[in-house]
């Protein structure tokens, strides 16, 4: 653990480097117990060369050999605080470092760690300091040449970035490979692994006819399960190629699947590392979901090949540059294969139920962060998805061949460079002849905006009035707030929800408009309305704000029924839900709306409606959202309304989900295609709702699933309806014969730990039940995500108040701090709101998060959170 009191970074602090770094050769020699990592730097002044200033660099835990300067031994070296100073004497130099470094027991998985039977790295966004001395920015770009030397026997397999150059014996059972990456990068971008690993091969010609070599490795029990995504990766490389004109640029590219890590996927060059759980799936154990994931990941880090490798990040302060534009690249990836409409509600659906809260709450923060203490917290939903939102936006202001342009322009004009947002932005302003000052504030002002609409309808001048006053509630550090540029993506419906020619001033005229908000208040005029129209307004989810819009219950119904836009239908039928379960929680309503029936009614009746979009629009809003439009939450009411409306769904319409989860039985063989898993997808939701509504015939039917499926995403539909039933025995019955089966399955006792994590009725006893099993491991994050993260994500559970799930969690947080800071500090997370419930949660919350910031020794990661939290 560090012990220096944490530094706060800041953006406006920016400075070139005073050296650069042109090459890094690495050796590392990797042995029983520890690891030798002999690295060169070839370097040169930055700046001028008749001053020398002394030579910063960082390290972390690193047992010095020796350190050279051109072969020169280094006697006067300074090396405290994570950083050593030597004296450079010439301009132009090499700067040797041999070190001594322990995988075995790096338990962070930060640096170079141990993973299964493997050895790998993990860099982004501040590891290789932790395997060698560096100057660890992303502005300092290097060719990296790798060589590799360990056993044979436990480490066939070595790998590094680039292309393969040599590899052979050596003395008492050693070999060694060398790789050579040609494209200078930043050392977050580095990787190695050596393992007993298994490939999978396959080939892909470019564009420009160039075979590139594609090969995924897995451990040998997970070697089955690689064929899904190499199958992505092809679709990816095409895609990219066709809708953005990017090719790859080595002759190999690798992914390696890890089960020990992080996050999801990292983008390392030409040798990726993912998260077992992202990478590895077959029909029998991985759900359409899973597989939804994978797909988006494979082709999210491959994409960072052109948007994150070959023009990265200036400074850590700009990673939505390279993040936010990917999440956007990997979903319109996404859409292209599938249903744009339901990938499109998906991810407002996330951003809604992640980032609103955040962005709302204590630790908001801008897309661009002005500060930070640990670079780590702030991979967050903001960053990423609130960042997606952002080129969405720039899409949607330019159109789709000059946001193309721009694209292209940007990558043509930033190759090989370390760049900022402004940089991207300008490439949109220079294609469009749009000034983007004002558009910029996206990137610098945190907090959801709010865009009030007022309608004004004068019938003796035929003529429509539009009103939108935006602004936005102060966040933590930010009490101004500036009016940002806002698209406002529109239609006027008639009555039967036809779209009606506008006339808007001249200035508007087709059927679906683009307004562009930029005042604080915009009025907007249309002419020759013989009727008052509907308006559908932010169509497709145009801009991340919140509307505030009163819409009389006629019109949410045209809406619900009629806009053909299936992002706002489903929009205005998740209001219907979502007024209806807060009238319920304040304690307004005797009964249940009748608009709600005609609603659910006319979704089920709608032949029309794929079935996947009749899934979506029959889900109900998350307690989450619940709890993100009520000024304090009362959990109990939240709970009893949510669970009112569900059952009122679930008996209301008993007939027609025992229908529809009957009627969409399939014995065909498992396809992973939009259409198939539509159907799965409603089937699910059908058998759920008819277990809940307490038909025998139901349970049995889900235990009939359950038992013959032939997929995971049957099995799991059975298996979660019938953990929605009170009966408890044949849950158990089911989980136990669930593990007998699949123990041996990683991603599959995965599953088994997060569903029960995640069952009705679970305490902290039965989670301390669930740690304390051989299946389960502390030091793995996605053993521990599925335990606590399912705990912690079980709104009913976590939240009881008879139970102790926050001193629970406070004692599970200071324990993964000792073990993986990053994880640690994930789970501050499941404390953020405190502030919104009622007095005795939000105190008892309050005296959790207080008990963390009062153990010793907290990592800086934890430290942040905590105090940002507590504030
Ligand atoms: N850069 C990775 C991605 O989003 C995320 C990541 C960050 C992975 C830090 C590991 C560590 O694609
Ligand atoms: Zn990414």
């Amino acid at each position: 653990m560090r012990t220096e009191t944490p530094v706060t970074i800041r953006l406006k602090d920016y400075q070139p480097p005073a050296y650069w770094i042109k090459n890094c050769a690495l050796i590392i020699r990797i042995f029983a117990n520890h690891t030798e990592v002999d690295s060169t730097l070839t370097m040169v002044r930055n700046g001028d060369p008749s001053e020398l200033p002394a030579l910063v660099l960082d390290g972390v835990e690193q047992l010095i050999q020796s350190l050279s300067f051109d072969g020169e031994a280094i006697t006067d070296y300074d090396y405290q605080h994570d950083r050593l100073t030597v004296q450079p004497t010439q301009a132009e130099f090499t700067f040797n470092a041999v070190t001594h470094i322990f995988p075995n027991t790096n338990t962070s998985l930060e640096g170079l760690y141990k993973s299964g039977t493997m050895v790998c790295t993990q860099c982004e966004a501040e590891g290789f300091r932790k395997i060698t001395f560096y100057l660890d920015r992303p502005d300092v770009m290097a060719t990296f040449s790798t060589r590799i030397e360990a056993d044979q026997a436990p480490f066939p397999i070595l790998l590094a970035n680039g292309n393969p150059t040599a590899s052979g014996e050596l003395e008492q059972g050693r070999h060694f490979a060398t790789w050579d990456d040609p494209f200078a990068k930043p050392a977050y971008l580095f990787a190695t692994v050596a393992g007993d690993l298994v490939r999978r091969d396959d080939a892909f010609t470019t564009a420009s006819g160039r075979d590139i070599s594609l090969r995924i490795f897995a451990e040998p029990h997970n070697a089955h399960k690689t064929e899904f995504a190499l199958t992505a990766l092809k679709k990816s490389m095409r895609w990219d190629e066709e809708r953005f004109g990017r090719e790859y640029d080595l002759d190999i590219f690798m992914i390696v699947a890890s089960d020990f890590f992080n996050m999801g996927a990292m983008e390392n060059k030409g040798l990726n590392i993912f998260n077992s759980a992202a990478v590895l799936a077959t029909p029998e154990t991985a759900s359409d979901d899973r597989f939804e994931r994978i797909e988006g990941i494979v082709a999210h880090e491959y994409f960072h090949n052109w948007s994150g490798n070959r023009v990265t990040c200036r400074d850590w302060f700009q990673l939505s540059l390279k993040e936010g534009f990917t999440v956007y690249r990997d979903a319109e990836f996404t859409s292209d294969l599938h249903d744009r409409a339901v990938k499109r509600i998906k991810d407002v659906l996330f951003l809604k139920n992640h980032q609103f809260p955040q962005d709302g709450g204590p630790n908001a923060h801008p897309v661009q962060p002005q500060e930070y203490i640990e670079i780590n917290n702030f991979y967050t939903v903001t960053v990423y998805e609130k960042g997606a939102e952002i080129v969405g936006m720039l899409h949607t202001l330019l159109g789709d061949r000059p946001f193309r342009q721009a694209c292209d322009l940007y990558f043509e004009r930033f190759d090989g460079m370390a760049v900022t947002t402004d940089d991207f932005v300008d490439c949109m302003a220079q294609i469009s002849g749009q000034d983007f000052s004002q558009f910029k504030r996206w990137y610098t002002q945190a907090g959801t905006p709010i865009v009030a609409i007022h309608e004004d309808y004068d019938a003796n001048l035929a003529r429509y009035r539009l009103s939108f006053t935006q602004s936005c509630p102060a966040t933590p550090g930010q009490s101004d707030k500036q009016p940002l540029v806002i698209p406002v993506k529109m239609a006027l419906l008639d009555s039967t929800g036809q779209a009606l020619p506008i006339d808007c001033n001249g200035d508007y005229n087709a059927d679906t408009q683009v307004l562009t908000l930029t005042e604080a208040v915009t009025t907007v005029t249309f002419q020759h309305l013989a009727s008052q129209p509907t308006p559908s307004l932010f169509r497709d989810f145009s801009a991340p704000v919140r509307v505030r819009q009163a819409l009389s219950d006629p019109a949410l119904l045209l809406l619900a029924q009629h806009d053909d836009n299936a992002f706002n239908r489903f929009e205005a039928v998740q209001q219907v839900y979502l007024d209806t379960l807060l009238k319920l929680t304040r304690g307004e309503l005797d009964a249940i709306p009748a608009l709600v029936d005609t609603v659910v009614l006319s979704i089920l009746s709608d032949t029309q409606l794929s079935h996947a979009l009749q899934a979506v629009l029959l889900s109900l809003p998350s307690y989450q959202q619940m709890m993100d439009n009520l000024d304090t939450v009362d959990a109990e009411a939240v709970i009893v309304a949510r669970d009112r409306l569900k059952l009122h769904l679930a008996q209301t319409y008993q007939s027609h989900w025992a229908t529809l989860s009957q009627t969409l039985t399939s014995a065909d063989d498992y396809v992973f295609t939009a259409d198939e898993v539509g159907r799965r997808e409603l089937q699910g939701l059908a058998l759920y709702y008819w277990v809940l509504s307490g038909d025998k015939f139901g349970l049995n039917s889900a235990e009939a699933l359950y038992r013959a499926a032939q997929n995971q995403t049957d099995r799991l539909n059975g298996l979660k309806a019938v953990m929605a039933s009170p009966d408890r025995d044949r849950q158990q019955r089911l989980l136990v014969h669930f593990y007998r089966h699949w123990h041996q399955d990683t991603q599959m006792v995965e599953t088994w730990l997060a569903l029960q994590a995640g069952a009705e009725g679970v305490g902290v006893t039965d989670i301390l039940l669930l740690m304390a099993h051989d299946a389960f491991d502390f030091t793995n994050p996605n053993k521990v995500r599925s335990v606590l993260g399912g705990f912690t994500q079980n709104f009913k559970a976590f939240h009881d108040i008879q139970g102790d799930g926050y001193n629970f969690m406070s004692e599970q947080i200071v324990a993964l701090n000792a073990i993986n800071p990053q994880v640690a500090a994930r789970f501050v997370g499941v404390f953020e709101r405190w502030r919104k419930f009622a007095p005795e949660r939000s105190a008892a919350m309050h005296s959790a998060l207080t008990a963390v910031l009062e153990t010793e020794s907290l990592s800086p990661d934890v430290l942040e959170l905590v105090q940002k939290t507590l504030v």
